[in-house]
């Protein structure tokens, strides 16, 4: 049985402290366990990997491997050197964009990306097509925040080289038909790369079963440590990328005038890696996988059910999301109060909540909006929670009107 009040005492953040978390789609809190494994790497096991022969540097650079193939079974790769460990959502797909799209693309081809991408999977692909002559073109969403299917489809033609789409909205809380968008493209030989930033400790991410050629998450996303994310990509298209870092550790030969690269995934992580985060990712994993994500994912929709009901009986609320299936991320507005100034009180009340355009400016221009107000939820989370973010929406009420 789902226990929340359990949950909660293994996150040292919630003790003594009253505070109502609603931002996790920004990042999530650190259970112990993950705390505990940075402490215990940084006290006890610190050596740099890949490079010393004593037995403490052997150590860390297991643990750190060890943490690859954590990540490779949790997304189900097919090989853990599918698995490129960076420094997060942003690094990865600027990897990709830089390093697969500023070689293989040039002015006779087109790049999707959709309107309801965060910057970190449309801005990469608009400036490497300003840089390569490539067309930039963009998916449009519908007014009820779902992507257009019937326009990507016509879209997709024989000059689209990749599209760049995520799976879960981090505004809206939309949710993609992933696989059968990915077998749409793969049908047009159009390569997918797929943000998995809000998905990734929501539901269940199998990049074989997806079938998609890249995916990027970041696990501070994931009840991880922040500076620490992954690049997934099928081998056939790692192996393209060219390192858009180069430096030591990931070099075979370096001679005065050439180099040679290592193969992925070592010949993509230039330089000291962030050695102890990856491997308190490892841990964060293990925990999603203990706790469930089924149950993880169970949560978060019914605390959203309830929250959406609840605001739904609010006078002059505006549930901008989500439109389609249900997550655990949902946008409002509320009279014609400004995001900034519920978001305010609301914190002045402990509720911490995102407000603004949450880096998606072109889906703010898509749905005629400036900002919303969003609220993320996460399995510390409880329905009285929620209750006290109506009350304090009151008082944004009392407060503004
Ligand atoms: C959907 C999505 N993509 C990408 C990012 C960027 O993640 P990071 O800042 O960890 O690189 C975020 C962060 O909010 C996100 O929600």
């Amino acid at each position: 049985m789902f226990d929340v009040n359990k949950i909660r005492k293994q996150f040292p953040i919630f003790s003594g402290n009253p505070l109502i978390y609603f931002d996790n789609a920004a990042t999530t809190q650190k259970p112990m366990v993950v705390l505990e494994r940075l402490q215990r790497f940084y006290s006890q096991e610190n050596a740099n990997i890949h490079r010393g022969i004593y037995q403490l540097a052997y150590e860390a650079t297991q643990e750190y491997e060890q943490a690859r193939k954590k990540v490779a079974s949790f997304i189900n790769a097919k090989n853990s050197d599918e698995v490129v460990f960076c420094g997060g959502t942003t690094e990865a797909l600027n990897m990709v964009a830089q390093g697969w799209g500023r070689e293989q693309l040039g002015p006779k081809d087109e790049v999707l990306v959709t309107a309801m991408e965060h910057h970190a999977n449309y801005v990469p692909w608009q400036t490497v097509c300003k840089q390569t002559g490539a067309h930039f073109r963009v998916v449009p969403v519908k007014q009820d925040g779902s992507l257009d299917l019937d326009q990507l489809n016509s879209m997709l033609n024989a000059k689209t080289k990749v599209l760049a789409i995520t799976h879960i909205s981090n505004t809206l809380g939309t949710i993609n038909p992933l696989q059968e968008i990915v077998e749409l493209a793969h049908k047009n030989q159009v390569l997918v790369v797929v943000d998995a930033a809000q998905s990734i400790a929501f539901d269940q991410v199998d990049v074989q079963q997806l079938d998609c050629d890249f995916l990027a998450f970041s696990g501070h996303k994931a009840f991880g440590p922040m500076g620490i994310g992954v690049l997934y990509g099928k081998m056939e298209y790692l192996s393209m990328l060219h390192p858009f870092q180069q430096g030591g550790s990931m070099i075979l030969q370096v001679t005065e005038q050439e180099t040679t690269f290592k193969p992925p995934p070592h010949g993509l992580e230039a330089g000291t890696p962030p050695v102890a985060e990856a491997i308190a990712l490892g841990t964060a994993l293990d925990f999603i996988a203990e706790t469930g994500l089924g149950q993880i994912k169970e949560h978060g929709q019914s605390t959203l059910q309830y929250a959406r009901d609840q605001l739904s009986s609010i006078q002059g609320i505006q549930i901008i999301g989500p439109a389609t299936g249900t997550s655990n991320i949902l946008s409002f507005l509320l009279d014609d109060v400004h995001p900034h100034d519920i978001a305010t009180i609301l914190g002045d009340a402990g509720v911490a909540v995102r407000a603004g355009h949450h880096c998606t400016q072109p889906l703010m221009h898509a749905l005629g909006i400036h900002s919303t107000v969003r609220v993320s939820f996460s399995i510390y989370n409880n329905p009285d929670e929620v209750d006290h973010l109506v009350d304090a929406l009151g008082t944004v009420k009392k407060i503004m009107s």
